[in-house]
C-alpha cells in the first residue's frame, strides 16, 4: 500500500463535469439518441484536411514555436483587422493554444492570485470555475436569469464587485443558453468593465454562429476595450474541428506574456498538423461556415418548434450557438431528475442545467449539433414519454 496517494488540496473543491455523466450515460448505450454534446455533426472542409496531408508528407512534424506558426498567427491578425478593426500584433498579441478550453486556463493561471475575485456567468460553461479554483480565485457567480434573457443585468454584476474583483468571464453567443448580445448590452458592460478596472476573458468560440439579424461585437473593439481584454476564441466551433484542439488568444501584449510563460511549460506548442489544418481552414473559402450555420439554423427552428407544441416548456428562440435552454420547471422535477427521466423514458441524453451551475438549475440543454432527421426522431420520443406525466 502505497500511503501518500491522496490529491493535492487544490483539487479538493473541483467536480466531476454534470456534462461528461450524462455524455457518458450516452456513449453506453447505442439506442439513446445523443444531444448532450456541444460539437458540430459536420466534417471539417476537404481543403483544410488536405492541408494537414500536405504538412505531413512534407515532414510538419516537429515543434512550432510556442506561439504557434507565425503564418496562423498573421492571418488570425488580419482577421481581427477585418472583421473588427482591432490590430494585434502577430508576434506579441496572439497565442495559438490548445482550444479554447487551454486559453480560459492559462488566462486564469496568468491573471488570478489566490484569493482574487472572478466574477463568472452561472449558468456558464463548465471550465471557468475549476480554472479559477485552480488558480487558487473566488469565483463569484453573476446569475444569468431567464428574465433579462440570460444577459447579466448591469446591477447583477455591479453588485458583485469588490476590492478583490479583477477578472470578469464573458461568453456570447452563450452556451449554454444561446443568448447573443447586443451591440448596445455589450457596450454596457465594457463601460463597466473600464469603470470597476477589470480585466474581461470574453468566450467568443460561437462567434460566427448567430442567428436572424443577431451581429456578434467582438468584446475588444469597445472603447477602452483593447488594452483589457483577452479574446478567447477556436477552431473548433467554426470549423467542426473540436478534436484538432486549436484555439488561440488576442491580447495586449503584457498580458498574453503572462498566457505564453505558463503555455510553454504545459503545452510547449499546438500539434504542428493541426496548426497547418486551422491555416488551411482560415485562409481557403468560408462557404463552410455558411453552409453550416444554415444547417445549424434550420435545426433550431425545428428543436424550437417541437418544444412549444409538445408544452411544459418554456423558451424563446434563441439567438446564438447550438443550444437550446429550455425551462422544465412546469414538469415538478429538477433538472437533474428531467434529465434522467428523459435518459430512462425517452432514451435521449441532454444535460440538466445545474451542471452550468446552481442558476441552472430548472433547464435543460439540448444541443442541436446533431442531424435534423435525429432531432425530429429526439422530439418525438420526448413527446411520447412527456406525455405520460402531464
Ligand atoms: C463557451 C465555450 N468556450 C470554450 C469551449 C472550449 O472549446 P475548445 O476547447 O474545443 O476550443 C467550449 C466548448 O464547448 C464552449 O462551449
Amino acid at each position: 500500500m502505497v500511503s501518500g496517494i491522496k490529491p493535492a488540496n487544490r483539487l479538493k473543491n473541483l467536480k466531476y463535469s454534470g456534462i461528461r455523466r450524462f455524455f457518458d450515460i450516452a456513449k453506453k448505450n447505442p439506442n439513446v439518441i445523443n444531444l448532450s454534446v456541444g460539437e458540430p455533426d459536420f466534417v471539417p472542409p476537404k481543403h483544410a484536411l488536405d492541408a494537414g496531408w500536405e504538412a505531413m508528407e512534407k515532414g510538419e512534424t516537429h515543434y512550432t514555436s510556442t506561439n504557434g506558426i507565425r503564418e496562423l498567427r498573421e492571418a488570425l491578425a488580419q482577421k481581427a483587422y477585418h472583421e473588427y478593426g482591432l490590430n494585434y500584433d502577430p508576434d506579441t498579441e496572439i497565442l495559438i493554444t490548445a482550444g479554447g478550453t487551454e486559453a480560459i486556463f492559462l488566462a486564469a493561471s496568468g491573471l488570478v492570485n489566490p484569493g482574487d475575485e472572478v466574477l463568472i456567468p452561472n449558468p456558464g460553461f463548465v471550465c471557468y470555475e475549476p480554472s479559477v479554483l485552480l488558480a487558487g480565485g473566488v469565483p463569484v457567480h453573476v446569475p444569468l436569469r431567464e428574465e433579462n434573457s440570460f444577459k447579466p443585468s448591469s446591477d447583477d454584476v455591479i453588485s458583485r464587485i469588490t476590492k478583490k474583483s479583477r477578472v470578469m468571464i464573458l461568453n456570447y453567443p452563450n452556451n449554454p443558453t444561446g443568448a447573443v448580445l447586443s451591440h448596445e448590452e455589450a457596450a454596457s458592460l465594457a463601460k463597466i468593465a473600464v469603470e470597476h478596472d477589470m480585466i474581461v476573458i470574453s468566450d467568443e468560440v460561437y462567434e460566427k454562429i448567430v442567428y436572424d439579424d443577431a451581429k456578434h461585437s467582438c468584446f475588444a473593439s469597445f472603447p477602452g476595450m483593447r488594452e483589457r481584454t483577452l479574446v478567447v476564441n477556436s477552431f473548433s466551433k467554426t470549423y467542426a474541428m473540436t478534436g484538432l484542439r486549436v484555439g488561440y488568444v488576442y491580447g495586449p501584449k503584457e498580458l498574453i506574456s503572462f498566457l505564453w510563460l505558463v503555455h510553454q511549460y504545459t503545452v510547449a506548442c499546438v500539434d504542428t498538423l493541426a496548426q497547418h489544418i486551422a491555416l488551411a481552414a482560415l485562409k481557403g473559402p468560408q462557404d463552410f461556415v455558411k453552409h453550416m450555420v444554415h444547417q445549424f439554423d434550420k435545426r433550431r427552428q425545428l428543436v424550437h418548434k417541437r418544444l412549444m407544441e409538445i408544452g411544459g416548456f418554456n423558451c424563446s428562440l434563441p439567438k446564438g450557438a447550438f443550444y437550446v435552454f429550455p425551462n422544465i420547471k412546469d414538469f415538478g422535477m429538477s433538472s437533474e431528475e428531467f434529465a434522467e427521466f428523459l435518459v430512462r423514458e425517452a432514451n435521449v441524453v441532454t444535460v440538466p442545467g445545474s451542471a452550468f451551475g446552481v442558476h441552472g438549475e430548472g433547464y435543460i440543454r439540448i444541443s442541436y449539433a446533431a442531424a435534423y432527421e435525429k432531432l425530429e426522431e429526439a422530439l418525438n420520443r420526448i413527446e411520447m414519454a412527456v406525455k405520460k406525466i402531464r
